[in-house]
């Protein structure tokens, strides 16, 4: 589902935060990138996410082939088939919980199903919520928020930037869980930058990024 050959980012002559990496995840596998601070899982994760570009290599997601910076195609499968869970959860101020999931169906389909919204809500321990504005949430219900609006568009492709680094352990062991249930449930494919060591060893495959190279740990 996910493939990557030789990606190579540069960010001037001297310096190349990723380094020809390569690697692949079947459909419906869940996946865990780690690695310290700074070494550049944030970057490989939008690379894939398409909300950046690699200085060079290729990327195929779902066979499709992703190298073309401005093409159509590309803006298309970014709303279509990625759900992208930011590092910093990024959601709409001013707009309630449920609002911020309804946005996103919004864009992808006109019609948004509040229904839908409620119950993947429900499975974060949120519904009760719902009708709160976002600024009003603590850290760790903003950051549960951002990862239901994630799922709310059933993508083929799920990626996500530390999702539980705001989390308490019993949190981030539910939102791990829920990840997990789609990856089984819906066969979506998932990968997950993280520096929590049981979530990484409950993934299918985890790879340690370090120095712009990107192992099997
Ligand atoms: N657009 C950019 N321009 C310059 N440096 C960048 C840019 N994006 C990231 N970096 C640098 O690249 C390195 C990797 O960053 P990042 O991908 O955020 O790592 P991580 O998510 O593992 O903490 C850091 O040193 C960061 O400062
Ligand atoms: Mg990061």
């Amino acid at each position: 589902m996910i493939l990557l050959k030789n990606l190579q980012k540069k960010i001037d002559d001297q310096k190349s935060i990723l380094k020809n990496v390569s690697f692949s995840v079947p459909r419906g596998n869940i996946t865990a990138i780690v690695g310290p601070s700074g070494s550049g899982k944030s970057t490989l994760l939008q690379i894939i996410g398409l909300l950046d570009t690699p200085t060079s290599g290729e990327l195929l997601l779902d066979g499709i082939q992703c190298n073309a910076k401005n093409d159509s195609t590309v803006t298309i499968m970014r709303k279509k088939m990625i759900g992208f869970i930011y590092q910093f959860h990024y959601l709409l101020s001013g707009f309630t919980a449920l609002e911020n999931l309804l946005i996103p169906m919004k864009i992808k389909a006109e019609d948004a199903d509040k229904d839908v919204a409620l119950s993947i809500l429900q499975k974060f321990d949120l519904a009760h919520k719902k009708n709160v504005v976002v600024d009003k949430l603590s850290g760790g219900e903003k950051q549960r928020v951002a990862v239901a609006r994630g799922l709310v568009n059933s993508p083929k492709i799920i990626i996500a930037d530390e999702p539980t680094g705001s989390l308490d352990r019993q949190n981030a062991d539910r939102v791990f869980e829920v990840l997990l249930e789609t990856a089984r449930n819906d066969n979506a494919t998932i990968i997950i930058a993280t520096h929590d060591d049981n979530i990484a060893r409950s993934c299918d495959q985890v790879f340690l990024l370090s120095d712009g190279y990107l192992t099997k740990a």
